[in-house]
């Protein structure tokens, strides 16, 4: 069966200029000034089906393409791959989109986007090949990243939650029989394993002013008991908190108390990796892809049982840990003239043995519930069981067409109070304006 190309829809409500230009309205209306707007759908029919994503560390994706490719009847899969930080990756995504919907046919997209892409009628609405029956096979909270006004845009691929790497030998070593459950005992623990075993730092995190910055961020403010949105109100800012301040403090006290390197203010996932695997740290905060890499040829310093995984502290006098929900979707072009080829390979990447072959290979968390009973994948994998219970104290960062403009400003704020340029008041007082004014302005 072949598709109808699918038309390009814009919000389906009357938008505002700001609207307009917030969701990228400008460029479709370049484009069709230009008279491009009606042949840029991806694909040409014939030839590859083109599929993105970041760069792949763990050298996994492309076997599954080839995998797929061999199978495949008349048409194989091109990885295309797209830059390793999500906000890079986005804005070459978007300008794609926003200049005709560009050649790519699949997508492997963060959590974060398909509310902003739905928006713009960018993605395909797959509700029908995806109906409820199917879903109940997903883990939740993917799935709910890929519901905009009651239609679902996607299929979760893998999930992602922030959680505590620790070198459990060097805490052993020191007496330690446990990972630390707050902050401070984190800081204390880390300066006497620092000091008696001669560790350069204490800990890594990721603190540049990027996305990955803004998850480290919210899980601060979090885990002291501090929130972007009011819970029941997810138009309402509640940021200007003093337990949002205080989170931001104890993060900023990482620095200033020389438990983390100055330099993790420029640290993303890419620098956390060797911080931690080359033996230099004690704790790291990362998502669950770094245990794959311990003890491999880029890493043969320190082995997978020389590391443990626990939930993020909490500040004290806190219950619950927290951790930002992470994770990536396989999207379909909404303007791809091959539908029906694109989903047939969502299908395969997201079925439940390819996502087998993700988590023993790469250690990447399944969104099918199926996987977390799998023996193997228990006794292989201890990263699954703990990030299992990391998934369940896991917060979605806002869901919103405007999350890209919320999240460049909690960038700018976050990376800024970390170094101490201004005050965490300042920060949380600053973004409960102007993330207020984008809320706001797109109600
Ligand atoms: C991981 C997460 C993703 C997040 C990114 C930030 O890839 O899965 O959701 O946005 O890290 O760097």
């Amino acid at each position: 069966m072949t598709e109808r190309k699918a038309p390009r829809r814009t919000t389906g409500r009357k938008l505002n200029r700001r609207d307009f230009l917030k969701l990228g309205g400008a460029g479709l209306a370049g484009a069709a000034l230009l008279g491009t707007a009606g042949c840029g759908g991806g694909g040409s029919g014939s030839g590859d089906l083109i599929f993105a994503m970041g760069t792949d560390t763990s050298g996994t994706l492309q076997n599954l393409i080839d995998k797929f490719n061999k199978q495949s009847k008349g048409f194989k899969v091109q990885f295309r791959e797209m830059p390793t930080d999500t906000g890079q990756y986005f804005d070459k995504i978007r300008t794609q989109f926003q200049a005709g919907g560009g050649d790519i046919d699949v997508i492997g997209a963060d959590v974060i986007w398909p509310a902003q892409f739905a928006a713009n009628g960018w993605i395909a609405d797959v509700s029908d090949k995806f109906p409820e029956s199917e879903r109940q096979k997903f883990l939740d909270a993917p799935v709910q990243s890929l519901i905009y006004e009651d239609k679902i845009y996607g299929v979760p691929w893998f999930t992602d939650a922030g959680l505590l790497y620790y070198r459990q030998d060097l805490l052993e070593k020191a007496g330690y029989s446990e990972p630390p459950k707050t902050w401070t005992e984190l800081q204390e623990m880390a300066e006497k394993v620092k000091q008696d075993q001669g560790i350069k730092n204490g800990f890594v995190f990721q603190g540049d002013q990027y996305e990955g910055g803004v998850c480290n961020g919210l899980e601060y403010i979090w885990t002291n008991g501090g929130d972007v949105l009011d819970p029941n109100d997810p138009n309402a800012i509640v940021i200007d908190s003093p337990e949002a301040a205080d989170g931001l403090a104890i993060e900023h006290s990482m620095l200033q108390e020389g438990v983390a390197p100055q330099s993790v203010s420029t640290y993303t996932e890419t620098e956390t990796d060797p911080a931690f695997l080359n033996g230099d740290a004690v704790f790291a905060r990362n998502w669950p892809y770094m245990y794959a890499l311990a003890g491999t040829e880029d890493y043969p310093d320190v082995k997978p049982e020389q590391i443990g995984i626990a939930p993020l502290p909490v500040a004290e006098g806190q219950g619950e840990s927290a951790s930002a929900l992470g994770g990536w979707n396989m999207l379909i072009n909404a303007a791809s003239d091959r539908q029906e080829e694109a989903w047939q390979f969502v299908q395969f990447m997201t079925s439940e043995e390819s996502q087998r072959i993700r988590t023993l290979e790469a250690t990447l968390l399944p969104t099918r519930t199926s996987l977390y009973s799998d023996q193997e994948i228990r006794e292989t994998v201890p990263v699954v069981a703990l990030g299992e219970v990391a998934l369940k104290n896991a917060r979605p960062r806002p869901v919103s067409p405007y999350y890209s403009d919320m999240s460049l400003e909690m960038q700018e704020q976050f990376n800024a109070s970390l170094k101490g340029e201004i005050s965490p008041e300042e920060a949380v007082g600053t973004l409960q304006e102007s993330l207020t004014e984008i809320v706001q302005a797109g109600s």
